[in-house]
């Protein structure tokens, strides 16, 4: 069990500056995941905490010791790679043995005097049969790796991590040669495995949804830098920034400028085709903080937004409701994501497919204003 720090961490290749300052506590045991777009430092960052790669500053602290000077092997880890290259020509047993069975005791003596094992046949036995009992492999272990199915490979490249009890796991996209089925179902028991093992772990992902589902906490990363860290529902709800909002969350949150008006006690937010009223406290914090009469980014997410002729949780007013054309509609099943427009303004909803709204049709819908979100035009910053 370990806790792992990243403090002022930077990597820079060449000229490239692939991760810009991070700070980042994993608690002891939790599972954080790492997710941002493609590029943005994931696996540079995972790579330097395994020792894989060499940090250009920062520090790099786990189980309470710094291990920028220590080498991958020392530093109790074990990584799952997306390509987990197991051999092909050994049995399952023995891919998952065989880092086991390799490991020596470091005894200051040069080879062939330091070759003592670490581990005797019976513990690697037990370890292995053990971590084959948890991923369901034990039905497998003779057969060769191009008699398994994919998922059954990942689960024992799993097995591998998992025999040699590391403080952490690092795992950088390791469901993404799976198909969308076999990946659904490998998530749920690599969060089963990590209620039952416990082990610190991170995550890498650029899939939001397998962050949202997975994480105990989320790290989101862009370009180089954190830009949030929270719990799933956190990021969610109050996402510190337009880039957080628009990255978390599927389909993304429409944003759009409005300007802010004040009309008696109320705020408008107005878009110029329609305008709707804020929040009482959204209100008073636009008010407070200078921003009536100026131009803001609002937000709002597609489930947030209802068909005005279907009675709903939102009750609808003339400070909430606008008219939109519907643009597309795409049936999902138990709802219909639509495009919609009003003016300048394009947005998708994710409507109950209940709504009898076809394509060309001019249509009322309401938004949650409890759900609104504002940030600020320069800096992109949330405004609460
Ligand atoms: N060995 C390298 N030499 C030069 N530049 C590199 C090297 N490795 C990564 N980079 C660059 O550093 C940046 C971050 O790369 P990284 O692999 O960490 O991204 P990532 O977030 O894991 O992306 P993905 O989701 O595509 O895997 C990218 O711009 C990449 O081109
Ligand atoms: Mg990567």
């Amino acid at each position: 069990m370990a806790r792992v720090l990243l403090k002022d961490l930077t990597k820079t290749f060449n000229k490239v500056q692939a991760v810009k300052g991070i700070n980042l506590e994993i608690r002891d045991q939790e599972f954080m995941v790492l997710v941002g777009p493609s590029g943005c430092g994931k696996t540079t960052a995972l790579r330097m905490i395994a020792g894989l790669e060499e940090s250009s500053s920062g520090e790099i602290v786990i189980d309470e010791r710094v291990v920028n000077d220590v080498s991958p092997k020392d530093r109790d880890i074990a990584m799952v790679f997306q390509n987990y290259a197991l051999y092909p020509h050994m049995t399952v047993y023995d891919n998952m043995s065989f880092g086991l069975k390799l490991k020596r005791e470091p005894s200051g003596k040069p080879w062939p005097m330091n070759a003592k094992r670490t581990y005797t046949k019976e513990e690697i036995d037990r370890r292995v049969q053990q971590a084959a009992e948890i991923l369901g492999l034990k039905p497998l272990l003779q057969r060769k790796p191009k008699e398994l199915s994919g998922g059954q490979r990942q689960r024992v490249a799993l097995g591998r991590a998992i025999v040699r009890h590391p403080k952490v796991f690092l795992m950088d996209e390791p469901l993404s040669n799976l198909d969308a089925k076999l990946r659904v179902q490998t998530r749920a028991e690599l969060i089963k495995l990590h209620r039952r093992l416990g082990i610190t772990t991170v995550y890498v992902t650029h899939d939001q949804v397998e962050a949202m589902t997975m994480g105990d906490r989320i790290a989101v990363m862009s370009n180089g830098l954190i830009q949030q860290v929270d719990k799933p529902l956190t990021l969610y709800n109050h996402p510190a920034n337009l880039f957080v909002a628009t990255f978390i969350g599927s389909p993304a949150m429409n944003t759009f400028p409005v300007t802010l008006k004040e009309e008696g006690s109320d705020v408008f937010a107005d878009a110029g085709s329609f305008k709707v009223a804020l929040r009482a406290d959204q209100a008073r914090m636009t008010k407070e903080r200078g921003y009536v009469g100026k131009q803001v980014t609002f937000g709002i997410r597609p489930e947030h937004i209802f068909d005005k002729r279907l009675s709903g949780l939102v009750e609808a007013t003339d400070k909430n409701s606008l008219t939109v054309d519907v643009d597309v509609t795409e049936p999902l099943g138990h709802n219909v994501e639509m495009h919609l427009k009003s003016g300048e303004v394009m947005m998708v909803a994710t409507i109950d497919s209940a709504s009898s709204a076809k394509i060309g049709d001019r249509i009322d819908v309401i938004f949650d204003m409890e759900k609104a979100h504002l940030f600020d035009k320069e800096t992109e910053q949330a405004l609460f």
